[in-house]
């Protein structure tokens, strides 16, 4: 992999980069400025908007998500500092380690979003609608928020972890 070309390493940290922005960015305001933003208005908008927002969220991250994995693949095998797969001596290897830990932990928050909340969700909005009822729509909401940060933070620490690497 030493052999790869400069412009296909490139391309690879260029795809890296672009779907960190793209989900991270869209987490990041989600949590940042829509959900805040969302208590100006009333529960069942709250819920109709927050719906349409993760209907086009939950793809994007998996895509992101996706792209991150393969080029970073690619990242990891052109480094100088990779000895192996399961080689963790040193700063660069521990900190990219730790760096797939937190990865992990997206992806198990990511699946409890997609298999879990957001069905669990649809079916307590027809409920809803039938009896008006908001109380468990907005009891998952909360969750919903939860989940949401959690990704944020767990992205947050993520970064942390590439400029540890970065650094060695
Ligand atoms: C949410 C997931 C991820 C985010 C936000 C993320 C973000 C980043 C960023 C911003 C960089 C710096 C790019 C640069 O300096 O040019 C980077 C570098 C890197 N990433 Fe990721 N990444 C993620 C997942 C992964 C995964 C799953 C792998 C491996 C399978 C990986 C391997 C690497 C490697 C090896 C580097 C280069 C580190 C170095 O320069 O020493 N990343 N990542």
């Amino acid at each position: 992999m030493e052999s790869m070309p400069s412009w296909a390493l490139a391309l690879t940290y260029w795809i890296h980069m672009l779907a960190t922005v793209l989900w991270l960015g869209s987490l990041a305001s989600l949590s940042l400025l829509v959900l805040p933003a969302l208590q100006k208005v009333d529960a069942k908008s709250q819920s109709i908007l927050l719906a349409a927002i993760q209907k086009r969220l939950d793809p994007l991250g998996w895509f992101s998500l996706a792209l991150l994995l393969a080029t970073g693949m690619f990242q990891m095998s052109a480094n100088a500092n990779y000895e192996g797969f399961l080689a963790i001596s040193g700063q660069w290897a521990s900190s990219i380690l730790v760096k797939h830990i937190f990865f992990g932990l997206m992806i198990v928050v990511s699946a409890a979003q997609t298999w879990w909340l957001l069905p669990t969700m649809q079916r307590a909005m027809l409920r809803q609608q039938k009896n008006g009822d908001v109380a468990e729509v907005e009891a998952l909401q909360k969750r919903e928020a939860l989940l949401l940060n959690l990704n944020l933070i767990l992205a947050i620490l993520i970064l942390g972890m590439t400029a540890l690497a970065r650094a060695a």
